[in-house]
């Protein structure tokens, strides 16, 4: 019986994780693929303390591993971009397959990979780069193979959805944070989850599956968390909503909405519910109508759960042979569509700002009239010697709220920033 031998780089909280899911389930892995699964080799600098690792050959030097002769699978976790292209580069040339949870290596230089792996017939699998255990790479592949895609809307981070929640109960974020990354929730360099930028990879991925469009990080509209503060997470809640950090991305007749950024969604939307680590994404296919996934977006078993269902994948393909080796971005771009800039989306939107007097709340409402955006809510409170206002608007372009947004503020009545928080009433 043919054994295949797997070597792991990175023994981290994910590689931790893959490691004891493949000893503790290897009777039931080796059920679902009629053969034993063995790990050949690991390369790590630093030992990892849930891992027993009697028996098992450990080098500090993880390009040993990708060169193991021995070594049919690399499952890639050492995180980062650089060294971690070279290394599944470096695999796919010694006629390696690759398993990988690098989202940020697959935003930036997927396409590189696919077409060198796509030329030795190697296959590269990623669906834990996005989502953590949900399998949502494979659903959008195979389960929604037939739709034409009409849009992803999703929470994404677990570490920011955590954050979130627990905002509310009154703990610092500082607090919360040091929590999540006790948790292994938090990236390494933890302004990647915050600032939006790890959303921000796993929606490129997204949408170049879900619409055959190239991987286009650089044009994605990207906003983190650190602007909210906790007036605005109760003040939204007083109006129906829940904020949420979303991804976002709509085909429309012009061009694909690519962005990420915090949104209010009607507390009634399951979406909004979701809570702490866990993530949720809703798919829309022409065919199959909206589909929610669910499920621990983050964390070690989790996206190991993901990095282990791709080494099945992986041993399905080697011994049955079909052909679906590398995934179809590598060949996407089919229609052309091009990004559209965050100026040209259409949402509903959330304004407030402070006002230092009452009597410019008819010419801000002028501004607004003036530029054919329509006001659903208007509430004024009055704080000290100011006035807080917070208005509510249907849909409109994003360039009309910028605009308001310049004319207010060159009224000099105002005091402070403007708040924007877009509505998301999908
Ligand atoms: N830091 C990421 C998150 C890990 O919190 O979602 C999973 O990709």
């Amino acid at each position: 019986m043919k054994l295949i031998r797997v070597g792991i780089c990175g023994l981290g909280t994910v590689g931790g994780g893959t490691f004891n899911i493949l000893k503790r389930n290897y009777n039931e892995i080796f059920r679902r693929i009629g053969r034993p699964l063995i790990i050949e080799q690991i390369g790590t600098r630093s030992d990892n303390s849930m891992c027993d690792l009697t028996g098992i050959k450990v080098t500090k030097n993880i390009f040993e591993v990708v060169r193991n002769p021995k070594i049919d699978v690399i499952v890639e976790l050492i995180g980062g971009c650089n060294v971690a292209k070279k290394l599944v580069l470096e695999a796919i040339k010694n006629n390696k397959h690759v398993v990988t949870a690098n989202k940020a290596m697959i935003a930036l230089h997927g396409q590189e990979i696919f077409y060198a792996a796509e030329k030795r017939g190697i296959m590269v699998a990623f669906e834990a780069a996005v989502a953590g255990g949900i399998p949502i790479i494979k659903s959008l592949r195979e389960g929604l193979g037939a739709n034409r895609i009409k849009s992803i809307i999703g929470i994404i981070n677990g570490t920011v959805n955590y954050i979130l929640t627990n905002m509310k109960k009154g703990k610092s974020y500082e607090e919360i944070l040091n929590k999540a990354k006790l948790l292994g929730y938090a990236e390494e360099d933890p302004t990647l989850d915050v600032e939006g930028f790890d959303a921000a990879h796993k929606l490129t991925i997204l949408a170049s599956l879900a619409y055959g469009v190239n991987l286009q990080f650089e044009k994605i509209y990207i906003e983190g968390i650190k602007s909210l503060t906790i007036e605005d997470v109760k003040q939204a809640e007083k109006l129906g909503y829940k904020i949420k950090h979303l991804g976002i991305s709509k085909r429309t007749k012009k061009g694909i909405e690519l962005r990420v950024h915090p949104a209010m969604v009607p507390k009634k939307r399951l979406i909004a519910n979701v809570n702490g680590v866990k993530n949720a994404i809703e798919i829309n296919g022409d065919a199959v109508g909206p589909t929610l996934y669910y499920g621990r977006g983050a964390g070690s078993e989790p996206t190991a759960s993901a990095i282990v269902a791709d080494l099945l994948d992986v041993y399905r393909d080697i011994f049955t042979k079909h052909n679906y080796r590398t995934p179809y971005l590598a060949f996407s771009d089919i229609e052309k569509l091009p990004i559209l800039p965050i100026d040209q989306i259409i949402t509903e939107y959330y304004l407030r700002f402070l006002l230092i007097s009452l009597k410019m709340i008819a010419k801000v409402a002028k501004i607004f009239y003036k530029q054919g955006i329509r006001i659903k809510q208007l509430i004024q409170k009055k704080t000290g010697k100011s006035i807080v206002i917070i208005i509510l608007t249907y849909s409109t372009k994003e360039s009309n709220i910028d605009l308001v947004i310049g004319k207010i503020k060159s009224t000099h009545k105002i005091l402070g920033p403007i708040t924007r928080i877009r509505v998301e009433n999908f």
